[in-house]
């Protein structure tokens, strides 16, 4: 066997992308190992979740040097892959230019439409109700400069429904999308970077 993408998980929140993540090891990501979760909130219950799988944590406060201090972090631990599962800060050049084509982000609309800069957790699915838009969804993407803006790995569109709120909206879409193409898109580029590079690395053939 090839070795495994290191992967790393960058989250802020209540980490349902992460744990959609956790479950898909061994199934659906079979190219990559999630070794280390970062959140930038010390309190994220996504670190109570990666605990419970047994995956190393870390917190890195945002402010000065944060992206070096991230980079560091991710270096201690060789990290090759780094997931952004509803982490909810903007990352700089130094650690864009680190870890370029390695980074991947979920975001939960159907990009180019609500995204980009202010548009994030539940503030993406209330602009889509207020647009009056009658379908949204997911997408995974590259992460470059551009906040939103790298291109697109996978996308999964979700139906909008009459009566919708912001959180029931989220809700349907993540589970119809977000869950479904993030663990999909994890194995992609893992499975990428393995074939690039861990076969070198390891010396050794499957
Ligand atoms: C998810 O819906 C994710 O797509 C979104 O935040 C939520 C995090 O939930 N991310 C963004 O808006 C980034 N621009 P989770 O912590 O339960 O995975």
């Amino acid at each position: 066997m090839l070795k495994q993408a290191r992967i790393a998980v960058l989250v802020s929140g209540g980490g349902t992308n992460l744990q959609a993540l956790i479950d898909a090891q061994g199934t659906v990501i079979t190219s990559g190992k999630i070794e280390l979760v970062v959140s930038n909130k010390p309190g994220a219950y996504a670190l109570t979740r990666a605990a419970n799988a047994g995956i190393p944590t870390a917190v890195v406060l945002g402010g000065e040097d944060f992206d070096r201090r991230l980079v560091d972090t991710l270096k201690n631990c060789d990290i090759d892959i780094v997931v952004l599962a509803g982490f909810m800060s903007i990352l700089g050049e130094t650690f864009i230019n680190e870890y370029e084509g390695r980074i991947i982000n979920v975001h939960p609309s159907l990009i180019p439409s609500f995204c980009g800069k202010g548009f994030y957790g539940l503030r993406v699915h209330k602009a889509a109700l207020e647009y009056g838009v009658k379908v949204t969804g997911a997408t995974v993407h590259y992460v470059n400069a551009i906040p939103d803006g790298g291109k697109i790995i996978m996308q999964k569109a979700v139906e909008v429904k009459d009566g919708d709120t912001p959180e029931v909206l989220q809700r349907r879409v993540m589970e119809e999308a977000e869950w479904v193409i993030l663990p999909q898109a994890c194995e992609y580029v893992c499975s990428d970077f393995c074939s690039k590079v861990c076969g070198d690395q390891s010396g050794e053939k499957d």
